[in-house]
Formats: C-alpha cells, sequence, structure tokens
C-alpha cells in the first residue's frame, strides 16, 4: 500500500498541521497507508494516540518517515537539507512558492522528486474543494480584523448610551478578493462603517452586497487574468490609487491592505506621507508584509508604530485560527489526492496532460514541467540543470509527461 507520511512543521510558530485525526480514515478507505510524525497535531492539542486511534501509524523518527512514504503532505516545504532523505519518485505536496524559490525547485528536479505546489492550484470550477489560497486567505481575512479590533483604542459599532454616542469605527480595505471579502464581512458583523476598493471594477456589486460602500476611482483600463487575479497596475495609474486613496485612508480609524499580484511581489499602496496623514491611534494591517508589503514601513511578524499609527505586520494570519485553518487546508489536501487517485493500480498517478495537474505540478521525472514556471525561470534567466535522462524507472505515482 503507498504510504502517505505527514511530517511535524518546522516553520518557527506555526500552529498549522496538514491532517486531523478525522482525515485518517479517508485516506485509509482510499487505499494508503497513513504515517505520521510524532507531535504532528501538538500546537492544536490533539495527541499522537487521537491519530492512532483513527488508524495512522507513528514513525520512529523524522528521518524514517520521509525515508519511507512515497507521498509527503505537508503546509510548508521541507528544509532543503532534507530532500536528501527522499526517494526517487516521492511526491511533495505543499507551499512551495516555486517564482521565488528557483534552487529549491532545482534540488527537487535533481532528486528526481515530484513535486505540487498548493499556490498553483488552477482557479477554475473543479479545483475549488483544493484551493488553499481561497481558504486560508478566506480566515486570513477574518484574523486580520480581529487584530486590527484588538489594537485600535475604539469600538466598532455605534453605541448610543446615556454616557453619549459613541461613532462606529471608518474601515478602509484595500483588495476585495477572497481575503478582503472576507474582511469587509468581518467588519460589518462588528459594526464597522466599511468602505473597499479593488482595482477589478467586477467586485464593487460583491462589495455592496455586504452592506459596504465602495470608493470608485476612475483608473482607465484594467484588467484580470483568465484566473481572476488581477493584472499590475501602470506607475500612472498606481499614482491615481495613491492620490484618490488618500482622502480615504487619512479618515479611517483601520485601513486593511490585501493587494497581491499572482506571481509577482504585491503592488505599494500606502507610502510614508499617507501614514502621517493618519489620526494617531489608528491601525493598518499589511496582509503582504511577509513578501515585501504593500505598506512602506510594515515589518514582517511585528507590530510598529509610525507617528502613532500601529502598522501590523504578523503575516501567516490563517495561523491565528490555526484549528479551522488545519481542518480546511487537510480537506484540500485530500480533496486533490483523491481526485487524482487511481483505484485499481491504487497510486496517485501524475498525469501532466489533465488541466488541474499542468497547472500545479511543478517537477516530475527529472525536469520542470510547470509551463509557466518553466517559463518564467527562462525569461528570468534562472538556469535549471535537466535530470530527465538520469531519472530512475518509475515504481509509483507518474504517468508519461
Ligand atoms: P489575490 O490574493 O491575488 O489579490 C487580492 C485582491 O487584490 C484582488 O481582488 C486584486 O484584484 C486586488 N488588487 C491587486 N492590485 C490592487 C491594487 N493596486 N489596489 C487594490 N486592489 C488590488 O486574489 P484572490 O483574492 O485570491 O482572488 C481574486 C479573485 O479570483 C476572486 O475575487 C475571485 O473572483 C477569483 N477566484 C476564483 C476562484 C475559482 O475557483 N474560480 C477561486 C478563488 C478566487
Amino acid at each position: 500500500m503507498p504510504i502517505i507520511g505527514f511530517p511535524v512543521e518546522v516553520k518557527p510558530d506555526e500552529k498549522r498541521c496538514a491532517l486531523l485525526p478525522v482525515n485518517v480514515k479517508t485516506y485509509t478507505l482510499l487505499g494508503a497507508t497513513v504515517v505520521i510524525e510524532k507531535g504532528l497535531g501538538q500546537h492544536l492539542h490533539i495527541s499522537d494516540a487521537e491519530y492512532v486511534e483513527a488508524g495512522a501509524q507513528l514513525a520512529t523518527d523524522r528521518q524514517s518517515l520521509l525515508k519511507q512514504a512515497n507521498i509527503i503532505l505537508a503546509l510548508h516545504k521541507l528544509p532543503t537539507e532534507e530532500l536528501q532523505h527522499l526517494s526517487a519518485n516521492t511526491l511533495l505536496v505543499s507551499y512551495l512558492d516555486p517564482f521565488n524559490e528557483s534552487a529549491y525547485i532545482q534540488q527537487l528536479v535533481k532528486g528526481n522528486i515530484s513535486s505540487i505546489s498548493m499556490e498553483m492550484i488552477p482557479r477554475i470550477s473543479r479545483c475549488q474543494k483544493m484551493d488553499a489560497l481561497s481558504s486560508q486567505a478566506s480566515l486570513a481575512g477574518y484574523v486580520m480584523v480581529l487584530q486590527a479590533a484588538n489594537t485600535l483604542d475604539a469600538v466598532f459599532p455605534m453605541m448610543m448610551t446615556p454616557a453619549g454616542t459613541l461613532k462606529p469605527a471608518k474601515v478602509f480595505i484595500i483588495g476585495a478578493g477572497v481575503a478582503g471579502l472576507q474582511a469587509i464581512a468581518t467588519a460589518k458583523r462588528l459594526g464597522a462603517s466599511v468602505t473597499a476598493f479593488d482595482t477589478r471594477a467586477v467586485v464593487a456589486e460583491q462589495v455592496r452586497s455586504l452592506g459596504a460602500k465602495f470608493l470608485h476611482i476612475d483608473l482607465g483600463q484594467t484588467s484580470e487574468t483568465g484566473q481572476g487575479y488581477a493584472q499590475a497596475l501602470t506607475p500612472e495609474q498606481m499614482q491615481i490609487q495613491q492620490r484618490e486613496q488618500a482622502k480615504c485612508i487619512a479618515d479611517s480609524d483601520i485601513v486593511i491592505t490585501t493587494a497581491q499580484l499572482f506571481g509577482r511581489k504585491p503592488p505599494k499602496l500606502i507610502d510614508q506621507a499617507t501614514i502621517a496623514s493618519m489620526r494617531a491611534g489608528s491601525v493598518i494591517v499589511d496582509m503582504a508584509a511577509e513578501n515585501g508589503g504593500n505598506v512602506d514601513g510594515s515589518v514582517v511578524g511585528k507590530t510598529v508604530e509610525i507617528n502613532g499609527v500601529s502598522i501590523i505586520g504578523t503575516g501567516f494570519w490563517a495561523n491565528g485560527v490555526a484549528k479551522h485553518a488545519s481542518q480546511m487546508y487537510a480537506s484540500n489536501l485530500f480533496s486533490l489526492i483523491s481526485e487524482f487517485w487511481d483505484k485499481e493500480s491504487n497510486q496517485f498517478v501524475v498525469d501532466v496532460k489533465d488541466e488541474v495537474l499542468s497547472g500545479c505540478v511543478i517537477s516530475h521525472q527529472g525536469t520542470v514541467v510547470n509551463k509557466m514556471i518553466s517559463d518564467f525561470y527562462q525569461q528570468n534567466g534562472v538556469q535549471m540543470t535537466d535530470h530527465s535522462a538520469q531519472q530512475t524507472p518509475t515504481q509509483t505515482s507518474s504517468q508519461e509527461a
């Protein structure tokens, strides 16, 4: 039986994990053996015994888990030095950040390790259940509002009391994608007055349907990719956006930025002058702090204060609701694995011609098979040595490219 291994996440402070006890049975029913590293669910207060009771086996140690697994499922990529423990043809599924991690991908290619990047799951209806970017972004939207509310020195809802009337907090959300819409809904539920902006005019209706106002900025022609991602603005459009949103930012108690550009650095949306225009005591949350930031001066993993304005750059936000984030991520992973599990041969089949796998499989059979990534490497002068000629015969889990 193929072995699916779940290693402990080694990223500092990570509380999420890729498997809950309830998922073990679903994998065993599929025909796989589930092996976990000791302590997999410790941050969620899930004991090893609970996993074992559900049908999982405990690996003697991490190295033996990595050696025996045919498939490794995780949140974050394994440390580079651990890749040597994986056998050729192992399938590694996790976030891989392939645009920025070409050296890591080269190691996968060299070791003839097949890999799926969870960020690259295509945005088509068939994939919604596997879409980890969306599941985690939605929770991030919720967590960012709660962190902002905890930092603000005022309440969110309007309160009419014998001691006077308190005005509702004004929240401005920039970027109304998956995270932004959830942030709008959460801030509205808490009673704030919410305004939002996005370069994709198509979301204005969604913003209004949540009871928020949409800030209209005439940017001229803007567009989105076939998968719904925003295209980058021109420098002139960026200037218009920054100028037109400045008044709304200065007038807000909380600004939450969620703007991302797929495969590129997030746009800089708020500069020091704009921060200086805000009331001391107000709060900015920069969702993109981890990847370069939407806000000038935000620091990943920290809350900093500039002119009395708190700028929150916590990063990996879904970690703040680790139990539900793990539940959703584990479900995304199982949907992916079960979708391509061939019952007859009892294995995961890497069919790189499939519309889903062609989008998210990065390395396979000693080469980078993902067209978007290999084109990107080529355009950016990244040298990638092909090892397909030295690959060992496939034992499990693959199909000819
Ligand atoms: P994202 O995380 O790449 O970006 C977040 C938001 O930032 C987007 O709405 C984008 O338009 C916005 N943005 C980019 N530059 C900006 C700027 N300069 N100023 C203001 N906003 C800016 O995108 P996300 O949230 O992951 O998804 C975007 C859209 O993709 C969704 O709203 C949805 O329409 C579509 N989608 C489709 C799925 C499917 O399975 N069919 C699944 C998930 C999303």
